[in-house]
């Protein structure tokens, strides 16, 4: 954590709070998506990273109370009696602080009243997932003024719940998984349906993670992903009516959907064709991860966009632009949209040595082409959440 942020923090918490006494420190990073696009939510394979941009909540537990928190990134307070938990219809980010602690109830784990102050630099809306970031830095600090905790897994299924039960959105487990399990200097390969999952490393000296943003936010999002996700779920219902032992398109292999293409239509066919390709894709980019084959694992980066664009159509120009700058660039191994799509950003695996100057030229590049000034960086593999005395 950046000690001087922090410290930063803990100021402004002092003036708000009138002291620093008790003061503690969860966070939870964001996360970017190596490869494994719209797979979790049918069971299937997803690889992705902790990253060093993080949700800090500087908390402090009280003896009764409502909670209070104040979020530094919009400047607005929540306040919220754990007796009475409702939906606050004016601040969208206070619903996560809600959500979380309504399901810690349910669960079984009832969370301490705290006060604190909420402040990140993941970006929002980028699909680097600031929400499940937020998520999980609340249940840590929950959980910590409580002293009573699930464990990893069943956190990470409490927050997704929260996501999807109280703030509304559909979203799969991964987000909330890597934010719990992310490791610094791994990737994480994660069957989302067993929850088993294997930590990969990444040899830094050799290869680096270049995030893109586009800085371009497409309205399409939220409601494209429940409307791809309804079609993959029907699709697994009809196909399951003839096959036996299909109950998601994890298990549906390339021979079973070309049998029953007609049944689907054209479009749920390419829907399905995304998502099952996508999963032997991911299982073979694991491989070639471990066995340092770098180009394998790009091509398989590379095709996963174009499987993203054609057929799942979840691309927009802009992401398909910084791809194809990437793609351009000498040390790029491979590139693709990452996250929910339309807009956000791009992953990029580049050569150690090239880095920087692959991050100036894209940047350089994009802003001559389209007049917006992205925001790219290479992206450090980080530790997940954690709570500590400040
Ligand atoms: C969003 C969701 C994830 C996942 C991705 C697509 O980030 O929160 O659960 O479905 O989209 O892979």
């Amino acid at each position: 954590m950046d000690y001087r942020k922090v410290q930063m923090l803990a100021e402004k918490f002092e003036q708000t709070f009138g002291s620093r006494e008790g003061l503690m420190c969860a966070r939870a990073p964001g996360r970017v998506n190596l490869i494994g696009e719209h797979t979790d939510y049918n069971g299937g394979f997803v690889m992705p990273m902790g990253v060093d941009r993080e949700v800090r909540f500087l908390f402090r537990p009280v003896e009764a109370g409502p909670v209070r928190v104040w979020a530094e990134n919009t400047g607005e307070w929540d306040e919220f009696s754990l007796g009475e938990i409702e939906h606050n219809p004016r601040q969208a980010w206070a619903n996560y602080v809600r959500g979380v602690a309504v399901m810690l109830q349910e669960e079984g784990y009832p969370p301490a009243p705290v006060e604190g102050i909420i402040c990140g630099d993941v970006p929002i809306g980028a699909g680097l997932s600031s929400s499940a970031a937020l998520e999980v830095a609340c249940a840590k600090a929950y959980c910590s003024a409580s002293g009573q905790e699930p464990d990893s897994r069943r956190l990470a299924l409490l927050c997704q719940r929260a996501e999807n039960e109280f703030v509304g959105v559909n979203c799969g487990i991964m987000d909330q998984f890597i934010a719990v399990h992310a490791r610094s200097k791994h990737a994480l390969l994660l069957d989302c349906r067993s929850l088993e999952h294997e930590q990969l490393p990444l040899d830094t000296s050799r290869v680096r993670v270049v995030v893109c943003n586009t800085m371009v936010h497409h309205e399409l999002g939220s409601s494209a992903y429940n409307e791809r996700r309804a079609t993959c779920e029907r699709a697994a219902r009809l196909i399951g009516e003839h096959e036996e032992g299909v109950k998601q398109l994890r298990d549906v292999t390339p021979e079973i959907l070309q049998r029953h293409g007609e049944l689907l239509g054209e479009t749920a066919y390419r829907r399905c064709r995304h998502v099952v390709s996508e999963n032997l894709r991911t299982l073979r980019a694991a491989d070639a991860l471990k066995e340092a084959d770098y180009e394998e694992f790009g091509h398989l980066m590379y095709d996963s966009h174009d499987s993203l664009r054609a057929d799942y159509e979840v691309s927009c120009d802009e992401l398909d632009l910084m791809v194809a700058l990437a793609r351009k660039r000498e040390g790029c191994y491979g590139a693709r949209m990452v996250g929910g799509g339309f807009g956000g950003c791009t992953v990029n695996l580049v050569e150690a040595q090239r880095a920087g100057a692959f991050c100036e030229a894209v940047a350089r590049a994009y802003e001559a082409r389209t007049g917006i000034k992205p925001e790219v960086y290479e992206c450090v593999a980080s530790e997940g959440a954690g709570v500590e005395r400040c």
